[in-house]
């Protein structure tokens, strides 16, 4: 008897808790109907606190911008990805894609979009990104700690908002929008360094942005650092030499500009380039050694640094070439036939991909790794135990 009373009460309390859920949805629906006008507001005010002001020093690519804004335009397409290494500049394009939808500043587009802004950040719960969605929306939950609840009020408030896009920035996991209470039809742009968030999310789109050419990077280098700067007679040498101390990324070049905004002697600007080197500085290294940390496995963690240390002479290698490397220095060692090595071999290689600790060259055959990345591996490896059991005498560090 006791038994059945449990039963018939746990009963009466999911159907109160059901009528919780109906009621809120539907309170939250009517505020979003009511109050239209103050919701709007609330999404574009709302997320104003987390946006970064992009500065007229920046060089936005203007392609990217207008790559991304045509896919938005598209009704087929509800899932874009903005994907690329640490520092090369991500967030602050989709920061200047944010600002602009914020500002009704899409010239080709008629559809007005209201946008939110996620950090996402790692190690993220389902709990803690509705928590997060719901302040850039303005949502209240009252203090609803159930994932489930969340969901459905999240889920009806957004469904009730009209076209909106949300932006969910350094995003270091996938997730299922719907246990997050996104409706289907929301418009999101996900970015992140790792490909494979793109293909579990099901982004129709990914945009993969690359380094800066020599000329850009003096571009960026010059914007940072002020004026005055095309007139030193030493520009030429300079120029290659910023190009080549930071490799196009824009996290390094804004770095090393940084750097030497107080060098105002010409003459030391040489001097102070050839000396200078970005992974040196612990933001640089930092952002770039997170990738590294993330793999969270120490095999691929040593298949990484081996590979820094071969490309450190060869520019590329192909897939093959890298494989029989690894397995020769027996790091891919405890599977029992070859050919398993060999498949273990492209499955380390496709995940040291898609974190963009490498990268392929355009012919997609040969594999290359940044010159940062390298000298990031390289700058691992002399801290660490490994230098003594990894690196054969013959390689100099
Ligand atoms: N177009 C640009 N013009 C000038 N500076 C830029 C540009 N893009 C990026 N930067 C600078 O490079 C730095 C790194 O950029 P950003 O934070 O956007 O990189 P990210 O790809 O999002 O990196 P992470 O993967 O670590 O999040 C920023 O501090 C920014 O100042
Ligand atoms: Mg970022």
């Amino acid at each position: 008897m006791p038994s059945v009373i449990a039963l018939v009460d746990s009963i009466l309390v999911s159907i109160s808790s059901f009528h919780n859920v109906l009621y809120d949805v539907r309170r939250m629906k009517r505020t979003a109907i009511l109050d239209e006008q103050s919701a709007m507001e609330s999404v574009s005010l709302q997320p104003e606190k987390k946006r970064r002001k992009v500065q007229p020093s920046l060089s936005i690519n203007l392609e990217y911008v207008n790559r991304i804004i045509g896919w938005l335009g598209n009704n087929e397409i509800s899932t874009i990805g903005i994907h690329g290494m640490g520092g090369i500049g991500k967030t602050t394009l989709a920061i200047e894609l944010y600002t602009r939808l914020s500002n009704h500043d899409i010239p080709s587009s008629d559809d007005n979009y209201a946008s939110a802004w996620v950090s996402v950040g790692i190690d993220f719960t389902v709990f803690q990104l509705q928590q997060k969605i719901a302040s850039a929306f303005g949502i209240d939950f009252q203090d609803d700690k159930d994932v489930i609840r969340r969901a459905s009020i999240l889920n009806a408030f957004l469904s009730g908002l009209g076209k909106y896009i949300l932006f969910l920035d350094d995003l270091w996991g996938d997730f299922r929008p719907e246990d997050v209470g996104i409706p289907r039809q929301c418009k999101l742009i996900l970015i992140s360094r790792l490909l494979d968030v793109f293909r579990i999310l099901r982004c129709q789109k990914i945009l993969k942005i690359e380094t800066r050419s020599e000329e850009e990077t003096w571009q960026v280098f010059q914007h940072c650092i002020g004026h005055g700067v095309s007139n030193l007679k030493e520009v030429p040498s300079c120029k290659k030499l910023v190009y080549h101390k930071c490799a196009g990324l824009p996290l390094a070049i804004i770095t090393l500009a940084n750097n030497m905004r107080g060098v105002v002697d010409a003459s030391r600007w040489r001097e102070f380039l050839e000396i200078m080197d970005p992974i040196q500085n612990i933001d640089v290294f930092s952002r770039l050694k997170l990738s590294y940390e993330r793999l969270n496995n120490i095999k691929l963690q040593r298949c990484f640094l081996y590979s820094a240390l071969y490309l450190k002479d060869k520019s590329l290698v192909s897939r093959e070439e890298l494989i029989r490397l690894w397995i020769g220095k027996r790091l891919i060692n405890d599977v029992p036939s070859l050919q398993a090595q060999f498949d273990m071999g492209h499955s380390i290689l496709n995940k040291l991909l898609n974190s963009c600790l490498l990268e392929t060259c355009q012919d997609n055959k040969n594999i290359k790794m940044h010159d940062l990345v390298r000298r990031l591996a390289i700058s691992i490896l002399r801290d660490s135990n490994m230098v003594k059991t990894c690196i054969p005498s013959k390689w100099e560090l």
